[in-house]
Order: structure tokens, then sequence, then C-alpha cells
């Protein structure tokens, strides 16, 4: 039985470490001891460390948005995962679109982080998904495979197994519009099925999909409860801890 994971992506979002100090302590409050799913905060890189101290003896982990794939060097500007480490994540979300399309990140690129965050004991959440374009075109299921064997090359099973993927299609992102569950549904099963052909049934049945593109507290029932989809990265409504509530709320595991 997978266990939901609801992560909130707060992208370049909460303005002060202040108000992501805030938001966490609003969270801990209600979900600190929370078991029941596995519940995830990513930060802007220079909140990570004061999140993590709000975070810390509670259930709640502590994920980065990006990463670079080595140790140290003359990278100008990049973290490793070494500093992500002594910040206390777990997590690092890798490929996300906005990566992928503003920052040019290729298959082969993200493979590397993913690579290397899992080389240094962090959980990559492997991002994954087509664009308006692309859907339209009937390219989300190449798009999807694509991107599950360029993110997963070289990877052994038990990696597959430990890691995260997040269905994010493009179009759904920040836009209002959302994947219908039994759309979601289907791309989810359709990834387990690309898994099982590079792996086999098991690794597909183990590692944990979710969805992510629009998901708010009034749509995560029906969205959550599918059977493919293990959980949620959210982006806006992950800034409140009112909506992020109620997406855990609402995600059917209580
Ligand atoms: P929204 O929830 O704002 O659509 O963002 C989704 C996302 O990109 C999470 O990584």
């Amino acid at each position: 039985m997978r266990k939901l994971i609801i992560a909130g992506n707060w992208k370049m979002n909460a303005g002060t470490v202040d108000a992501a100090v805030q938001l966490a302590r609003g969270l801990v409050a209600k979900y600190g001891q929370t078991t029941a799913v596995d519940i995830v905060l990513g930060p802007p890189y220079t909140a990570l460390r004061e999140v993590k101290a709000v975070i810390a003896n509670t259930r709640i982990a502590l994920s980065a948005q990006n990463m670079y794939p080595k140790t140290d060097g003359a990278y100008t500007g990049e973290i490793s995962p070494l500093f992500l480490k002594d910040c206390g994540c777990q997590y690092v979300i890798l490929g996300h679109s906005e990566r992928r399309t503003i920052f040019k990140e290729s298959n082969a690129f993200i493979n590397e982080k993913v690579q290397c965050a899992l080389a240094h004991g962090l959980i990559p959440i492997l991002c994954i998904g087509e664009t308006e374009q692309e859907r339209e075109d009937g390219q989300t299921e190449a798009v999807v495979e694509d991107h599950l064997r360029g993110g997963l090359a070289g990877l052994t099973k038990e990696q597959v197994k430990s890691m995260v993927i997040a269905y994010e299609p493009v179009w759904a992102i920040g836009t209002g519009k959302t994947a219908t569950p039994a759309d979601a549904q289907s791309v989810h099963a359709f990834c387990r099925e690309v898994i099982t052909g590079l792996y086999d049934r098991d690794t597909a049945e183990t590692v944990r999909i979710q969805y992510g593109g629009s998901v708010k507290p009034d749509n995560a029932k029906e969205l959550l409860t599918q059977p493919d989809i293990d959980g949620a990265l959210v982006g806006g409504a992950s800034l409140k801890v009112d909506s992020f509530s109620g997406i855990i709320e609402n995600s059917g595991a209580f």
C-alpha cells in the first residue's frame, strides 16, 4: 500500500524567511505529528534552514526545489547536494516544468541531477508532464514516456522504488485548469506501464506518483483517491495554511 505524499512547492514565493517560518509553524501546529500522509515543504533555498528548525522533531519533511549535480566547484549561483543535506533536506524537486522550459534543462541534465541526488541520500521528486500543445497533438504519452526514460536512465530498481515521480501537466500548472481525475489517473497508470517495461511490475507498483497542477482543497479528494495517484505536488495552494490544510484534509487518507 503506497502512502500518500503531499508536498508544497513554494517556488519563488513566500516573500521573506519570516513569512516562510510562519507558514511552516501553522502547518506544524496542525500536522506536526500526522502519520496518515507524508507531508513535505519546499521553501526557497534561503529559507531552508529556518523552516527545518521549525519542523525539526515533527513528521514533516523538507525539500529543496532544485540542485546542481556536483558536490562542489566553480558553479557560480548553484547549490550542491551537500548544502541541501546540511540544511536538513530529505527531498529535492528535480526537472520541474519551469526548469525545463524557462531554464532549458534537458532530460540528460535532469538525469544527472537525479543520479547525484540519490548518490547523496536525497530523495528526488522527478517532475514530468506534457505542454498544452503536446496534449492537443496527442503526444501526452510519448512525452511522459520520454521524460520517464530520460529521467530514470541508469537507475536501479531499488533507486526507482525509493523516489517520487510527479506528473504535472504543464497546462494545469498555475492556470486553475486541472486534469480530470480520469485523465490524470490514466496518465498515472500509463507511467506505471512504462516503469514496468523499464524495470518490472513490483517497481512500478512501489514508486509513488504524485499529481500536480492546480490542486486545491475542492478537487483534492477526487484526484487523490484515484488508484494510481499517490499524492499531490502543490504550488499556489501550498502557500496558505488553510488551503494546504484543505488538501491534506480532503486527501482521503483520514
Ligand atoms: P500550482 O498548484 O500552482 O498549479 O503549481 C503546481 C506545481 O507546479 C507544483 O510543482
